[in-house]
């Protein structure tokens, strides 16, 4: 049986449509699994959904849907993202699958009946209107970061995982496994910041919201967070139970996530696999973040890079190759619609494309019967073979390293030299000279056979242009182009008819880059309209509770301004017999004098509030209007003050 890899990407929120961010973590493992694959492993490639917490459960509210409608539309568009850009994962993991759920309530019950898990209290800072907890280390200046308002001090009764038993284990780990956290920079700074200074114990269940799983033994708790994410590495292979897929792949040779979670996948997941008494992943490499204008990526700013868009205007593969090229894998980078056009004119228009185009053109043009087999070498020809020879190894040992941006420079490295073959051998020049064949035969056989290597080592990093290539040189045979035939120099034979279109058009870099800016443009304008409100529909009452509201018509005898307020009216309403005062928000829509004889709708039975020292008895009941002014219920003037409204 062939040697397994097991490859993750972080399982991402779907309270929004995912971004060029997310790509291109799920593009990195993506090559890495064609890769390995490629190599003949067994490969379980497994990506997914973190589906539960407030911040859903919030999202889903105000659209008026439940959450569970919430993420299945937006896991839905992740499914179809991660189609377009040809990913090709072997299972999708969504935390609400019926599986995960159970299996994290046995994680959870093992935890606890261990003792890994005990209950306390969860002492923090509270902020009512946003219903968040805060530690004392995320307040902003002592307030809420998310709304500015102050906090109070809270406590709330959760369960802990003990993180702090696990310290001494971790700072083993990480000491007697220099490879378990890459780059070796993000090791060091998980043991200085956070695991020689002390670890503390972990809350890991909630009870101010309910969107998540309950705790098996104690319901008004759900899971928090990391003990449901993070688990999904093992319960998407069956996990509890440790037979079958799960014992195949497990442990994971490699989890990909981006630097800001690495804290969790080093501390946190190797503490509670040890706790389960479970084998640690091989490996956790943390990436760097794609920088946008103006920062990290947001709605707020504006500069959210939609991917689709991208694959729509410049295909699959100029996308992938973008990310996987331009910024050295570990490192933060820049993300730019200039740097973006600047590849695929240069690299992917001139270089490559224009290679295969040129050199099937001229096979087709000088030999349209095929290369003839007489040849004749000389002395350039060597240094190309021996690059061509070189560079599986070259590519093998970036991709070891994850250096994917390493691996596809070195195959342009091959790239640039064979066009500056083109240049010195000059085959049109030969081609004039009927007695060169043999040498014009020769030259552009080293090219087809350098783009036949090249175009095999392409395939884990783009995934449409390799056969195009192959096309375009007539190469049909698949056992040429299979991975292992890149090693050898000298099998290049067309068995069909070539090709000759060119596999990536020139770009006109000021009339892109307007259209682009148009195109991300468009959807942030989208973002920034308010958006229409979906007002949930009520729930349904029982007549008794409609009852329960007294409805009465009122004549407005007089009304005024109240002092100090922009907002607030203050009428005389004769209600048959009695005067009341009542105070609405109505100031905005009406004006005092508009007021006097107009029959209204006032609700009789609320309880009368005292408002800017003004007592109100009552209510009169308005319809709001889309653009939030309001209009007054009246009744038909027949109608006489004081009668009863049901
Ligand atoms: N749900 C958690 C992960 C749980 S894993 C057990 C989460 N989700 S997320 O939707 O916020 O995705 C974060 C991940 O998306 C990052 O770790 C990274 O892999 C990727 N990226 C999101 N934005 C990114 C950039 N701007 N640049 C690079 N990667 C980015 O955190």
């Amino acid at each position: 049986m062939n040697k397994t890899f097991y490859i993750t990407t972080p399982i991402y929120y779907p309270s929004d449509k995912l971004h060029i961010g997310h790509s291109y973590t799920t593009v990195a493992a993506d090559a890495l699994a064609r890769y390995k694959r490629l190599c003949g492993f067994d490969v379980m490639f497994l990506t997914g959904t973190d589906e539960h917490g407030q911040k859903i459960q919030r999202k889903a509210e105000a659209k008026g849907v439940t959450p569970q409608q919430y993420v299945d539309q937006i896991v839905s568009g992740v499914k179809d993202l991660w189609k377009l850009l040809d990913i090709s994962y072997d299972r999708f993991i969504r935390t609400t699958d019926a599986a995960h759920e159970a299996a994290i309530q046995a994680i959870f019950q093992k935890l606890f009946d261990k003792g890994d898990i005990y209950k306390s209290e969860y002492e923090g800072w509270y902020c009512t209107p946003c219903e968040s907890f805060w530690t004392e280390t995320q307040l902003s200046d002592g307030k809420c970061p998310d709304c500015g308002r102050p906090v109070e001090k809270t406590r709330e009764e959760s369960y802990f995982f003990r993180l702090s038993e696990y310290q001494k284990k971790l700072i083993d780990l990480f000491e007697n496994n220099p490879n378990f956290v890459q780059p070796p920079s993000r090791a060091n700074e998980m043991l200085n910041n956070f695991l020689r200074p002390g670890l503390d114990d972990l809350c890991v269940s909630r009870t101010t919201f309910n969107w998540g799983v309950p705790v098996p033994f104690d319901p008004k708790h759900v899971v928090y967070v990391w003990i449901d994410a993070l688990s999904n590495y093992i319960t998407a292979l069956g996990y509890p139970d440790e037979t079958g897929v799960f014992a195949r792949y497990w442990p994971a040779d490699i989890h990909l996530v981006g630097k800001e979670i690495v804290r969790f996948h080093t501390i946190i997941w190797p503490a509670m696999l040890m706790a389960l008494d479970l084998p640690l992943p091989k490996q956790v490499f943390g990436h760097g973040w794609l920088l946008f204008k103006d920062g990290k990526m947001s709605k707020s700013r504006g500069n959210v890079i939609d991917p689709v868009v991208l694959c729509e205007r410049y295909g699959v593969d100029a996308i992938r190759y973008f990310l996987l090229r331009e910024v050295p894998f570990g490192s933060d980078g820049n993300f730019s619609n200039e740097a973006l056009i600047g590849r695929i004119n240069a690299d992917l228009a001139n270089d490559l494309g224009n290679l295969v185009s040129r050199t099937s053109a001229m096979i087709t043009r000088y030999f349209p019967d095929g290369l003839p087999d007489q040849r004749q070498a000389a002395e350039p020809d060597q240094e190309l073979i021996d690059l061509c020879l070189q560079l599986p190894d070259l590519v093998d040992t970036a991709l070891g390293q994850l250096q994917f941006s390493q691996a596809l420079s070195e195959i342009w490295r091959v790239i640039g030299r064979s066009n500056k073959y083109i240049d010195e051998t000059t085959p049109w020049i030969l081609a004039r000279s009927p007695e060169l064949a043999p040498r014009l035969a020769t030259v552009l056989f080293n090219l087809a056979e350098t783009i036949r290597i090249v175009s095999i080592l392409l395939q884990p990093f783009m995934t449409a242009t390799p056969p195009r290539i192959w096309a375009a040189l007539g190469l049909a045979d698949a056992r040429l182009t299979d991975w292992a035939a890149a090693r050898t120099y000298g099998r290049y034979r067309a068995t069909a008819p070539l090709r000759s279109e060119p596999i990536f058009p020139r770009l006109d870099l000021d009339k892109e880059l307007t259209a682009l800016g148009d195109l991300l443009a468009a959807p942030v304008a989208e973002a920034k309209k308010p958006e229409p409100e979906t007002v949930p529909e009520p729930e349904e009452i029982e007549f008794g509770d409609f009852q329960k509201v007294a409805l009465r018509v009122g004549r407005v005898l007089s009304c005024e301004k109240v002092k100090g307020s922009d907002k607030l009216l203050c009428s005389k309403i004769d209600m048959g017999g009695s005067v009341r005062q009542i105070l609405s928000g109505i100031a905005e829509s009406y004006k005092p004098e508009e007021m006097p004889g107009r029959l209204v709708v006032v609700v009789t039975n609320l309880k009368p509030r005292k408002i800017r020292g003004l007592m109100s008895e009552g209510m009169l009941l308005c319809a709001t209007r889309a653009d939030g002014s309001c209009r007054l219920l009246t009744v038909d003037e027949a109608a006489e003050p004081g009668s009863e409204i049901s």
